[in-house]
This record gives C-alpha cells, structure tokens and sequence, in this order.
C-alpha cells in the first residue's frame, strides 16, 4: 500500500509546479522522502547533503516518477561554513533562473520552501575549523547560517521547516561551552543542539513578523523516532545495524511517515499563516520552557551571528 508523507498529510491534491524547494540532508532518511514528495508534488527540488551518489539516487527518483518535478543535487558539507555559503549561492542562482517574469499568478520568483533537515547524532566530540562544537555546528549554526544567508531569496510568502526533535527537552543551552568539547556527551550536545532549532525557530518567526513585509513563515517539528534512517549510524558497531531490526516494528516510525509533517507544514494551506510553532504528528505541540524563553531565543541569534563574525541578520529597525 502507498504510504507517502502528502497522503499521510492530507496535501495530496496540492500542486507546486513552478516552486523550488531546497531540502538540506535530502540524500537519506527524513529529508529524502520529503524531498522525493515535494517533487512527487511538481517543485523543483534542490538536493542536499554530501553523499553525492546517494543524491544522484533522489534525483533520479525525483526525475522517473510520473509527474513534472524535477531536481538537482548540491553539496556542502554543514561542518563548513564556506560550503554552506556556497550552498546559499548555488541555491539563490538556481532560484533566480527559474524566475518567470511572465508568470500571472506569481507561483515563481525566489526560494518558496527550505526544509532544515539536515543533522544528526555524532557519538565523537570534535571541534569544526571554526572552533565550535560539531554537533551544535551541523544542526543548529549551518541552519541559521543558510537561512539568514538566503532571507532575501525567499519568495514572498516562503515557509521555513526545521527538524527539531523532543530530544530537545531538558537540557538549557550553554553558549558559554559551545566553543568547547571538554566533558562532551553526544547525547547531551544532540539535546542542545535541537533545542537551538526550537529557539531560533521561534526567533526567526518574530523577527520576520516584526522586520519583514513579506508573508515568509517558520516552524519546526518533531519527526517521530526513526531508527529506520541514518539516524544510528553513528552507533558504535553492530547497534548501528539496529535501525533495519527496530524499524520494523508497529510502534516506530518509518522515514515517510517522519516526513510527513515536514510536508504538512510546508504545503498545507491551514498552516500558511502559522508562524514560530512547534509540531508533532501534524499538531502543535507545547516546547519545553527553555525553548520558550525570549532572552534565550535572542542570545542564541546573537551569538549565531558572532561565531560566524557575520552582521546581526535581521535587526531591529534602528538597529539596521
Ligand atoms: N531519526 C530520528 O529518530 C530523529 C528524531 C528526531 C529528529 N531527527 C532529526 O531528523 C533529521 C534527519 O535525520 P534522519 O533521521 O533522517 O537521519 P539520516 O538518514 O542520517 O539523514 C541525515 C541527513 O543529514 C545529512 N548530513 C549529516 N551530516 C551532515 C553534514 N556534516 N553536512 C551536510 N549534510 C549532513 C546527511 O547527508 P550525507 O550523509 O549525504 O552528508 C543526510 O542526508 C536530523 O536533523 C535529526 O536530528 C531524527
């Protein structure tokens, strides 16, 4: 039986021919089935991660299916700032040349969906080239990076999804440590690292809300536990081969059904306007009290910003 994520979120019927959808960590897992259902659903799907043959694979599956999506791979490395940057050029020039100035209804012009997927669980502690912790680098500061490098690519009413995780709870985030991997439990730099993603989620909604004249929306979800996708690899020895064993039982959830709502929040017209939440199985969710605290939210996008010596994106008016 077919069990795609847009059946599993109701966007079936939903048509994007004529969008572009950037899908970072779309070679395996959660990001590939959401970007091979945004393509099932018409967009032009720009393929990330940094497994190129693994890329080539959802862009020909993209490709062979029965319908007008279409798709291209790109690679960078989210340890990288460098390849992040490249991957905001590459992502603003394919955008830009599928602008249709003659378009009526104005479905072209800009990037209409960036999925932040891309990240995972990283058992060794190490530092990237620009000193920060690995984990905290790959899943949160490459997302803010990307994002605020690609602000003003965004298409007028474009929406943000970021995979965030109930991992997220319990833990504050220091950023006095993230610049060490002194004591380093993977575990606890995966848990801050997603509540980074709750905490800029949520800043970036309002500063968009508060700076920006456009309609661009973000929210971030919970995919479900998945052991079926990459997510383990990073086990040590043979409990990284636990994910095909587990992944068939009834009470875990298979990489599609986990991309649903990543598809819901970025198609579905009752969420159009939702801007700065948390979902789960296509629901908002409450976060965590640390996910909610404004000051926290404020700091973490100010010291995004510092760590990567880039302006602070998205100023306060007088600020700018
Ligand atoms: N699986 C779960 O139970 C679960 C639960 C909650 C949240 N999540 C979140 O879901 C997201 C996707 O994970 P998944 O479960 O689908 O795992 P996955 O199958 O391992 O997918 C991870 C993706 O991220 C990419 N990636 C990893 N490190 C990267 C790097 N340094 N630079 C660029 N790309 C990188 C990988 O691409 P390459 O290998 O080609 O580099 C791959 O496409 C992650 O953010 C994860 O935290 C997962």
């Amino acid at each position: 039986m077919r069990n795609y994520p847009e059946d599993v979120a109701g966007v079936d019927d939903e048509r994007l021919v004529g969008q572009t959808a950037l899908v970072t960590g779309s070679t395996s897992g959660i990001g590939r089935e959401t970007a091979l259902a945004l393509g099932r659903l018409g967009a032009h799907v720009i393929v990330h991660g940094r497994d190129a043959e693994a890329g080539g694979e959802v862009v020909d599956t993209v490709e062979d299916a029965v319908n007008e999506g279409t798709a291209e791979f790109v690679r960078a490395d989210f340890a990288d700032p460098d390849d992040v940057a490249a991957l905001a050029d590459a992502t603003r020039t394919i955008a830009a040349a599928r602008d249709d100035p003659d378009d009526a209804d104005g479905d072209a012009g800009g990037l209409d969906i960036l999925v932040n997927n891309a990240g995972g669980y990283f058992r060794d502690a190490h530092l990237t080239d620009l000193g920060v912790e690995y984990t905290f680098h790959v899943n949160h500061l490459s997302p803010f990076q990307l994002t605020t490098d690609l602000l003003d690519d965004l298409a007028e009413d474009a929406r943000v999804v970021t995979t965030a995780s109930e991992a997220h709870r319990g833990d504050q985030i220091d950023l006095e440590s993230v610049e060490s991997i002194d004591g380093y439990s993977a575990w606890r730099a995966y848990q801050r690292s997603k509540l980074a993603n709750l905490q800029f989620t949520a800043e970036l909604a309002r500063r968009l809300e508060e700076r920006d004249d456009r309609s661009v929306t973000a929210n971030c979800f919970h995919p479900g536990f998945v052991p079926g996708s990459g997510f383990l690899r990073d086990l040590p020895g043979p409990l990284s081969a636990l994910g095909g064993v587990v992944d068939r039982l009834p009470f875990v959830t298979t990489p599609a059904d986990g991309a649903a709502t990543a598809v819901y929040l970025a198609v579905a017209d009752e969420v159009a306007t939702d801007s700065g939440r948390y979902y789960a199985d296509m629901r908002p969710k409450q976060p965590s009290t640390p996910a909610r605290d404004r000051h926290a939210q404020r700091r973490l996008w100010e010291t995004s910003a510092d760590l990567l010596e880039i302006d602070e994106p998205l100023p306060s008016r007088s600020e700018a």
